[in-house]
């Protein structure tokens, strides 16, 4: 149920130097989601009255990708004034004049956090009737981030930036995460004071918390558990260590709903996957974007799936896969290729050394070895013998190739497309198909073979094969 007296502020305005990229820094992307995908996915679980982003830097690429998730938010500029703090004012006096409810403020690089530590946050706002609330963590390496400075008695003081720490402050382990829920009327009345003389220049949202408790208001710091759910990325090394956490996160989760996991550590499954219970996971597999694997499935090792559905009970091994749906019970693999518009009926085949391409494979049929399989479509229970191409492609056009059920085509042949291959139909091993092949009929074009007996004694006299044609056979072994 929407929650109308909850605002969340999404603090997307900074510039995101030490990424080192072209890309805007909450548009990097983990476990298959971008940045600001993760945190506004967390926000919308809340179901707050108002979600508000703020932008500034790269303004288009994020407020396309923002309205593209989240239509409903509200988008905010920063204009020239620099700081957290500024950020939040804007934020806030986009709210309408009535809104007197509670301000969440979460960043748009901290990825981790999950609604339940923010449920938790603003109930113990709530519970306390107090002015401000901030999610702090001991960090063993508490460098770059604000510290949390408690007065004698263990109540918050304030907030002090790295930048304008003293030694004995840089000491503090305790560390702001940059979340916080804050009563609106109170947060706008302190924004409206704080200046920016500080080492950077900038008007922090920190200073908030100081000038708050100087008004005698209540202003608490409640730890998290776990640190590293309030990491923020600013990095490509944070990156991939917050990648990896939500990974864990993620392979637990499955863990627990019923899938066998063998090694969590190489397994990676981003956040839009769905599998079902008993499925199996080797050691090495990739599940991306919308992937979807059914019950009892069994997939990997060394396996990528991006964006397939895979049918109860299938096998998938040492596959690479794109926009390919494999039906229930099929088998894929060792080293096939699919890729996308790749599909295979149910009880079907694609076998070892086998690339497909925008092509049905109809139930119970095999592609078993060595074949490119593109353009086509196969009926049910049709055998394509080893090492058959398609010929899809004249090199202007692509054409399709069509296979009827309960056809047996020899080893090595091509199937030179347009070209129609009848139900029941054979071919012989090295037919070059260029012609429609009838229901039932045998398709053959290879001219007879010619031995030409003594060719190697007479043009290759002095070699092995020589020698080795003029030795008598063999005498056949007595031990049987
Ligand atoms: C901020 C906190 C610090 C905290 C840390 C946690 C302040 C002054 N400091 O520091 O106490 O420990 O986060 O990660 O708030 N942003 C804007 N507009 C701006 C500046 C930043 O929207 O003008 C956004 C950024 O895009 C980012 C977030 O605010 O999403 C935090 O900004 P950042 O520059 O990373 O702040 P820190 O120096 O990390
Ligand atoms: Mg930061």
């Amino acid at each position: 149920m929407t929650d109308h007296n909850l605002a969340v502020i999404v603090l997307a305005a900074g510039q995101g130097t030490r990424m080192k990229s072209a890309r805007p820094k909450v548009l990097h992307s983990l476990a298959g989601r971008s940045l600001i995908a993760h945190v506004l996915a967390t926000a919308g679980e809340l179901e707050p009255g108002h979600l508000i982003a703020i932008v500034r830097h790269e303004r288009d690429a994020i407020v396309a990708s923002i309205s593209d998730l989240m239509p409903g938010a509200v988008i905010v500029d920063q204009d020239d004034v620099p700081g957290t703090g500024r950020a939040v004012e804007l934020g806030i006096a986009a709210l309408p004049d009535d809104f007197e409810g509670d301000v969440v403020v979460v960043s748009g690089d901290v990825p981790l956090l999950d609604a339940a530590t923010l449920r938790t946050l603003i109930d113990a706002h709530r519970a306390a009737s107090a002015a401000a609330t901030l999610l702090s963590a001991f960090l063993d390496d508490a460098r770059g981030y604000g510290r949390i400075v408690r007065g004698s008695a263990g109540d918050v003081d304030r907030i002090v930036e790295q930048a304008d720490a003293s030694d004995d402050e840089l000491d503090i382990t305790e560390i702001n995460s940059g979340t916080y829920v804050f009563r609106v009327a109170p947060l706008r009345e302190q924004l409206a004071l704080i200046g920016a003389k500080n080492a950077q220049g900038e008007k922090y949202l920190t200073d908030v918390v100081g000038l708050l408790r100087a008004t005698g208001a209540v202003v608490s710091a409640l730890p998290v558990a776990d640190g590293w759910r309030v990491a923020g990325v600013n990095d490509r090394v944070q990156l991939a260590e917050a990648s990896r956490r939500m990974n864990e996160v993620i392979v637990r989760r499955w863990q627990l709903a019923g899938v066998t996991v063998d090694d969590p550590a190489t397994t990676w499954i981003d956040a839009d996957v769905t599998l079902g219970e008993d499925v199996q996971l080797l050691p090495g597999t990739q599940l991306k974007g919308a992937t979807l694997v059914q019950t009892g499935a069994t997939i990997g090792p060394d396996t990528t799936l991006v964006d397939c559905e895979v049918g109860a009970g299938a096998t998938v091994r040492r596959t690479d896969a794109t926009l390919a749906v494999i039906g229930e019970n099929a088998s894929v693999g060792p080293f096939a290729y699919l890729r996308p518009g790749t599909y295979l009926g149910a009880d079907g085949k694609i076998g070892t050394f086998v690339e497909t391409k925008n092509s049905r494979i109809g139930n119970g049929s095999k592609v078993p070895h060595l074949s490119y399989i593109g353009d086509t479509t196969v009926g049910e229970n049709s055998n394509i013998g080893a090492g058959t191409i398609t010929a899809n492609y004249d090199g202007v056009t692509k054409s399709e190739t069509v296979v009827g059920s309960h056809v047996r085509s020899g080893s090595h042949n091509v199937f030179v497309a347009p070209v129609t291959i009848g139900d029941g139909a054979y071919t012989g091993a090295g037919t070059v198909v260029r012609k429609d092949v009838a229901p039932g009929a045998l398709a053959v074009n290879v001219s007879p073979q010619r031995n030409l007996e003594g060719w190697v004694e007479e043009n290759r006299a002095g070699t092995a094969a020589a020698d080795a044609a003029a030795a008598p056979p063999a005498a056949a072994s007595d031990t049987a």
